[in-house]
This record gives structure tokens, sequence and C-alpha cells, in this order.
């Protein structure tokens, strides 16, 4: 696996992977990530391959998209061991720019997806999507790919990275062209993440008490039970298993994350966000027949 940093290098680098599929014509898939990687991402990787003659995964820690007090200093940096694991998924180039080859001096451009971002984790992270969508339109432009894989954890960023990729004409990857991964989860339950790491380790047995009670919550609502009063015992009972606070725990229509007060014909989703020894989780699941 060849290591990239400049746009230029890039450039070339992509060009000789398509060329060396024969006649040019081999397509690339893009994988973007903030690195500190585990088998979520592996699994993205994994399924571009299935897609794909080669991919490209990227690992920049973007600072546009942390906010004031977020962790950007303390997010976990290990290209070495990123690497590593990313030759042993089928990786084939790994573009790692820094920051000022991504945001060279005087940069001044930002893509801001209205509506989607206004609710949800945008509500309680500003600016935090408008950095998501600048950074992915950049990585996007920089390798064109064929095509870009995101994992479900981050279900309300995948619908805006689509937005964002319709609204703006992006042929490659086009929305279609984006594919979304299901949620790699832990033995009991928690969805991986880079940030679960931060937990003690009385915080991670505890934080395994989101993802059941969340099936718990789903359970009641696909059974008739009222959604908001589930949705408040849910809280209830998350507070109660030892996360500090609940941002957000909401039913909402999968595709336009417009909230919902029952289930109805169109594909639904719990989302929630909770807090647990300072670091937030998220985690978000399929709701209903329809999902
Ligand atoms: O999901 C992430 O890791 C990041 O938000 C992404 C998509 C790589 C953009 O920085």
């Amino acid at each position: 696996m060849q290591t990239v940093n400049t746009v230029r290098t890039l450039r070339e680098a992509v060009d000789e992977l398509r060329s060396a599929s024969g006649g040019g014509g081999g397509t690339v898939a893009l994988v973007p990530t903030m690195g500190a990687l585990h088998d979520g991402h592996l699994t993205l990787v994994r399924e571009a391959a299935k897609h794909a003659d080669h991919v490209v995964a990227s690992i920049f820690v973007n600072p546009t998209q942390f906010g004031p007090g977020e962790d950007l200093d303390a997010y976990p940096r290990q290209l070495a061991q990123d690497s590593a694991m990313l030759v042993g998924a089928g990786c084939a180039l790994l573009w790692a720019p820094s920051v000022e080859e991504m945001y060279p001096e005087g940069f001044a451009s930002k893509i801001r997806v209205t509506g989607l971002p206004d609710r949800l984790c945008g509500a309680n992270r500003p600016g935090h999507f408008d950095g998501v969508a600048t950074v992915v339109c950049k990585l996007f432009n920089q390798v064109r790919p064929d095509m870009a894989f995101f994992g479900e954890k981050d279900w309300q960023q995948l619908a805006v990275i689509r937005r964002m990729a319709a609204d703006m004409d992006l042929l490659l990857p086009r929305a279609e062209a984006i594919h979304g991964v299901p949620t790699v989860r832990e033995a009991d339950g928690l969805a991986m993440s880079s940030r679960n790491r931060y937990l003690s380790e009385e915080n991670r047995e505890r934080a395994a008490t989101l993802p059941r009670e969340m099936r718990e919550a789903i359970a009641r609502i696909e059974s008739g039970e009222e959604v908001h009063g589930t949705l408040g015992q849910l809280e209830d009972a998350l507070l109660g298993g030892g996360f500090d606070s609940v941002d957000y725990a909401e039913l909402a229509d999968a595709a336009s994350l417009e909230a919902l007060e029952a289930l109805g014909e169109k594909p639904a989703r719990l989302l929630v966000a909770a807090r647990i020894g300072g670091t937030r989780l998220i985690d978000n699941m399929a709701v209903g027949p329809n999902a």
C-alpha cells in the first residue's frame, strides 16, 4: 500500500491504480476516515473491495468539524498502526494529507447543507456538518473515486453527504454511488467508535445500556406503545444506567430525519446521542416493518 500526502502525488497514484487495471478503466472506491481505525472502518474497506477494483482510504482528522471544547487535540492519531490495519484489509492507497495541504493558507470556502443538519447532532454541534460536508466534498474532488463508503453509525452524516453530493452534481461519486454500511458492534452491542477508547472500564460496561435500551424502546414502539412516552422511558433508562445526559432520543423519518410521533408507511429510525464520563456516544437503529 502506497501512502501519499499531497494532492499532486495522490492524483498520480490514483491514475496509476486505474491504468494498472488495463485501459485506465479500473474502478476506485474511497473510504474516508479520521483514523484511529477499528473493525468498523475495516469492514468499510472490505465492503469497498467487493465493489471496486481498488480501495483508497483517507485519514485526516478534520479540524473544521470539531467545535470549541471538543476533542480535536485529544483525538487519537496512530498512522503507523492504522496503515498496517489498512494493508491487512486490502487497501491499495492511503491518502493522509496534512492540515496545511487540506486547508492551505487563505482557504475561505465552506459547503453548507441546509435543513438536514439543523436537528439532532447538528443542534448540539453547531457547524459540525459544514465541516464534514466541506472536507468530504474536497476528498471527493481530490480522489475522484467512482464510489464512496461510509458507516451507517453516523446516519445523519450519511444523509448530509448524500444531499451534498446530489446538490453539487458531484459526478464522482454520484449520490447513488455513496454506500452506507451497517454499524459494526462489539459483543455486548455497543456500536464501534474511535471514541469508545475514551471510556473508563466502568463506563465502557455501562455504555452497553445504550444499544440494549434502544432495542427495548424499539420493541415497545413496534408493539404499538406511544412514541413520546417510550422515548421518555428510554432517556430515564439511560440516565439510570449511568449516562450523565441525553442530547437527544428521537424517532425520525429515516431519509428526511424529521421527527415522527408514530410509525407510518415510510422507514423510520431511532437515533440517540448521550454522554457518559465526558464521552458523547451516538447510535441509531431501524424501527418498524418498513425499515
Ligand atoms: O466519519 C468520519 O470519520 C468523518 O466525519 C469523515 C466522514 C471522515 C469526514 O471527516
